[in-house]
């Protein structure tokens, strides 16, 4: 379970808060969506729950310790702990699928093996079946950079499993994305999210795709949450509400 408590972020020379006193308790099997317009905080409060973005005041609590008050070498384990995947991938064009999936290990090892890229046999099994999970096999020894988006995207949520993550978190994963391949996008991290019973929080645009998705949709608007409910209570009005 995350628990956020009171958190306020307000970044340097801004005049207004990007977060405003959000609570919340995201207990471990939801899906959740988070909306709202460009500018509402969705961001900010994604990177605030991996301790990517430091808070002006409030605590994201995970294993019962606030992760901004851990030791850095802590919170580095406490990030391999939950995977992230963003809009533009973050992923090493030059090198193959393999070769990226692998580097999910990095999180999980003492740097200078990571400097002789050492992999243990264990380590290339699995990054292989990871690999297979997201039906990229065939493609697996491909430059990243020779695949489609949603291919790439495949790859980017190959990796991130491979941390063997608790939490799977995604700053608009298909935004730059087709229709088609966002639905099978998120089709994907739905199955992945139920095999693994993950607590999975996803920034997205589309509304369609939140609602046909996520156990729970999380609104915000000016970084306040103005809705928190099941997908079915976001209604019209609530469009209006959150959009307007
Ligand atoms: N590094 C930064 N420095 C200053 N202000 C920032 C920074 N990052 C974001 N902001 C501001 O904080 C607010 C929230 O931004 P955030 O990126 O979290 O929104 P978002 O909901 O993710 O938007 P989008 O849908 O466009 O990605 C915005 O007003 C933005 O301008
Ligand atoms: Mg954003």
């Amino acid at each position: 379970m995350l628990q956020i408590e009171e958190l306020y972020v307000k970044y340097p020379k801004a005049n207004d808060h990007a977060l405003t006193n959000l609570k919340l308790s995201l207990q471990n099997g939801e899906f959740v969506c988070i909306l709202g317009k460009s500018g509402a905080g969705k961001s900010t409060f994604i990177r605030c729950l991996n301790g990517l973005q430091r808070p002006t005041s409030g605590a994201v609590i995970w294993n019962e310790q606030n992760i901004f008050q851990l030791k850095q070498e802590q919170l580095r384990k406490t990030r391999v702990e939950m995977g992230m995947i963003f809009q533009h991938f973050n992923l090493i064009p030059r090198l193959t699928v393999y070769q990226n999936v692998l580097t999910g290990m990095f999180g999980k090892r003492s740097p200078w093996k990571n400097i002789l890229g050492l992999f243990s046999k264990e380590e290339k099994q699995l990054a292989l079946k990871m690999i297979e999970r997201v039906d990229l096999y065939d493609h697996k020894d491909k430059r990243v950079e020779a695949l489609s988006g949603g291919q790439k995207q495949r790859v980017a949520i190959a990796r991130a499993l491979l941390q063997n993550p608790k939490v799977f978190l995604g700053d608009e994963p298909v935004a730059s994305l087709d229709p088609g391949t966002a639905t099978r996008i998120f089709s994907l991290l739905q199955s992945i999210h139920k095999k693994y019973d993950l607590l999975t929080i996803i920034n997205v645009h589309d509304v369609v795709l939140a609602k046909q998705f996520a156990t729970r949709i999380i609104a915000l608007k000016n970084g306040e949450v103005v809705f928190d409910d099941v997908p079915d209570k976001f209604t019209d009005e609530v469009y209006d509400l959150v959009y307007n």
